[in-house]
């Protein structure tokens, strides 16, 4: 294993320009998918990667691929990326960290005349976040073959904008077939998004996989009716249901700790009168574990307990489960690759596996993959104050393109 190292200032540099694309005041960014900030910044990167020498194709669900050739071209590539799209108060790193690492490789492999025998490709995955179109990583998803194109371009936000016209209306509805596309191997490097290297001073996380995750969509109905006149024993009150609701999740996450991740991230509340008691309430969730069957009963276990208070409410209740990613090992052979560029190249690692979702989840249903974590400050992710060190940043970069080296060469 060979231990070349990226440009770290040029990497660095490239990050902090990039994080001025929908930058917020609190210094993180705001780049919900397929909005103009979103187009904005993929042009930037797409005229990057094109001054890198890269020919760049976009697929129909506005994946972008930017292919450096190798000695061999009929060689499936070597490719690595991640999302340029943030969550709504979201940092500079998640995401765009893995899309910028990659086009560092290419620029080095430029800088050092380095001709690979497979070709090397970096990518951008549309809608990874899942923040303005659930579910998460649904462009990675169609091309993994996980759901249809169909469906995928057929989800909408808020508004009822669907992606497939958010992607026309900023021109990234590309002409090429998604999915199908050849890979030899697929890395990705990201933040961790949680504490662990942080906190056992370890620069590089081997990640083994990822953790199930199941989304939810509920609803709570009740009655709506005046909030002065009507006696407590006789409101159907949608709130207080699915308030208790809400509290039923987090005793679900506190009563199967360590692993067990469950959150409400979005509460909504109709019709929104200060005197009106509400008549219907719909929320998100999130529940995650490590275990894929008990991940089931966790959220069995949440219907139960929805169901119930319903029930002694005198409520109705909507729940549907809108997303379903299991948990995920990566390939072998990939996490040899990146564990060997860290000890190459000096740096102190630990196998770890991932509490966030990432497209690498759904890349490795297609090809061999794996990612590579580095710290970020006390752990902290989707979150504007989201932060990791130059030192990391570059460490990061270095056993990328270590790892992809190694595969691209390998014939
Ligand atoms: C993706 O950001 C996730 O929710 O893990
Ligand atoms: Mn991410
Ligand atoms: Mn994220």
């Amino acid at each position: 294993m060979n231990n070349f190292r990226v440009n770290h200032d040029r990497l660095w540099n490239s990050l902090m320009d990039m994080a001025k694309i929908g930058a917020t005041e609190k210094g993180g960014v705001c780049r919900l998918t397929l909005t103009d900030v979103d187009k904005e910044a993929r042009d930037l990167f797409v005229n990057w990667c094109k001054d890198a020498g890269c020919e760049v194709s976009i697929d129909e669900m506005g994946n972008i691929f930017a292919r450096r050739a190798g000695k061999n071209n009929s060689l499936a590539p070597v490719m690595t990326g991640s999302h340029i799209d943030s969550q709504p108060t979201g940092g500079k790193y998640d995401g765009i960290y893995g899309v910028l690492a990659g086009l560092e490789v290419i620029r080095t492999l430029n800088d050092m005349g380095i001709e690979t025998e497979r070709p090397i490709e970096v990518t951008s995955w549309t809608n990874e976040e899942g923040s303005r179109f659930a579910p998460a990583m649904i462009a990675s998803g169609v091309f993994g073959g996980v759901f249809d194109l169909e469906y995928g371009l057929s989800r909408k936000d808020a508004d009822g904008k669907t992606i497939g016209e958010e992607l026309k209306r900023i021109g990234y509805a590309g002409p090429e077939k998604c999915g199908g596309r050849e890979i030899s191997a697929f890395f990705e490097v990201h933040i961790e998004q949680g504490p662990i290297l942080e906190a056992e001073e370890k620069t590089i996380g081997v990640v083994q996989g990822v953790q199930g995750m199941r989304w939810y969509d509920v609803e709570v109905i009740g009655m709506e009716s005046h909030a002065g006149t009507t006696p407590m024993e006789r409101r159907k009150d949608a709130i207080v249901g699915a308030s208790r609701m809400v509290d039923a999740l987090s005793d679900i996450g506190n009563e199967n700790t360590p692993d067990a991740r469950t959150t409400c991230g979005v509460f909504e509340v109709s019709p929104g009168s200060r005197n009106v008691i509400p008549g219907s309430v719909s929320f998100t969730v999130d529940i995650r574990h490590p275990d894929s069957d008990i991940l089931k009963k966790l959220g069995e276990d949440f219907r139960d307990r929805c169901e119930k208070i319903t029930y002694e409410m005198s409520l109705e209740l909507k729940f549907d489960e809108i997303w379903h990613s299991p948990p995920v090992k990566f390939n072998d052979d990939c996490i040899n690759a990146v564990a060997s560029a860290a000890e190459s190249l000096g740096l102190e690692s630990r196998p770890i596996t991932s509490g966030a979702g990432h497209d690498a989840v759904y890349v490795s249903k297609v090809a061999p993959a794996s990612m590579i974590f580095i710290p970020c400050a006390d752990g902290i992710s989707h979150n504007e104050v989201e932060s990791a060190t130059k030192g990391d940043v570059s460490a990061g970069c270095d056993v990328l393109l270590n790892a992809m080296l190694e595969r691209a060469n390998s014939v």
